[in-house]
């Protein structure tokens, strides 16, 4: 009896040691993002105030990005998992097809090669902070719920979680962009990397669809 207790103490010993050591002796990991979610977020891009309502729907492979400006028009920002992008704006009736050599981003794209920075205070909740490709997009998530918080990118446009709804999906019907983002051949392709900025393949599409957005807010000044 007393053995059987002795090897179960020492079981129980190696996994908390075990658990330590797993969790690089207290670093904190960002925690993977669910597979399907609904997140209304705050946009502040140089100023030029949105809302944006995020639909991430990574077993289907589709994001959708559908950006509200302030006292604006609504883009649509529909990436499917293909490389096939499709920006939209229903009242012009115009439409912008893309093409990126890779697809959305999976749910752990933060875990791996990211940096943690520290914790940090943002908007009353206290977060953990991790950065990726030196800088290209900085992290905040909750400590206690986990959940993402904010996040900040190279180009100054900042992004807040509003509301964050796990395992919420849109219907299919509202993932159909209109018959006129098919009709044209006036279609663009990206192959290039991120350039200089030396950014990972799984970020490309960020990278675009950041830069993009980015542009697309600047000439609306
Ligand atoms: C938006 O960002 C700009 C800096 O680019 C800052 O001056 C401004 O206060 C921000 N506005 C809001 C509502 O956060
Ligand atoms: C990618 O998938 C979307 C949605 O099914 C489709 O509209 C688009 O044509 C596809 N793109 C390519 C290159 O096959
Ligand atoms: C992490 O970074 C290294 C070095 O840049 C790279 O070789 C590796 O593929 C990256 N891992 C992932 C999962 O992105």
């Amino acid at each position: 009896m007393a053995s059987r207790g002795n090897a179960a103490n020492r079981v129980a010993l190696a996994s908390i040691l075990l658990a330590f050591c797993g969790a690089g002796f207290g670093i904190p990991t960002p925690t993977p993002w669910p597979e399907q979610f609904h997140a209304l977020l705050f946009q502040n891009s140089s100023g030029k105030l949105s809302t944006i309502d995020l639909w991430y729907d990574f077993p289907n492979g589709r994001n959708f990005n559908i950006i509200h400006h302030q006292l604006g028009s609504t883009l649509y920002d529909l990436e499917w998992t293909n490389g096939t992008s499709f920006y939209y704006d229903l009242d012009a009736g115009s439409c912008k097809t893309m093409h990126f050599p890779v697809g959305i981003l999976s749910p752990d794209w933060l875990v791996s090669n990211s940096t943690y920075i520290g914790v940090e205070k943002v908007g009353g909740f206290t977060c953990n902070v991790w950065s990726k490709a030196d800088g290209f997009i900085v992290y905040y998530e909750d400590v206690e719920t986990k959940r993402p918080v904010h996040w900040l990118f190279f180009t100054g446009m900042s992004q807040y979680v509003m509301t964050f709804e796990p395992g919420k999906v849109l219907e299919d019907e509202a993932w159909q962009a209109p018959w006129y983002c098919f009709d044209r051949e006036e279609n663009e392709s990206f192959q290039e990397n991120g350039g200089d900025l030396k950014v990972p393949s799984e970020l490309w599409s960020v990278l675009k669809h950041t830069t993009l957005l980015d542009m697309a807010e600047r000439s609306r000044m």
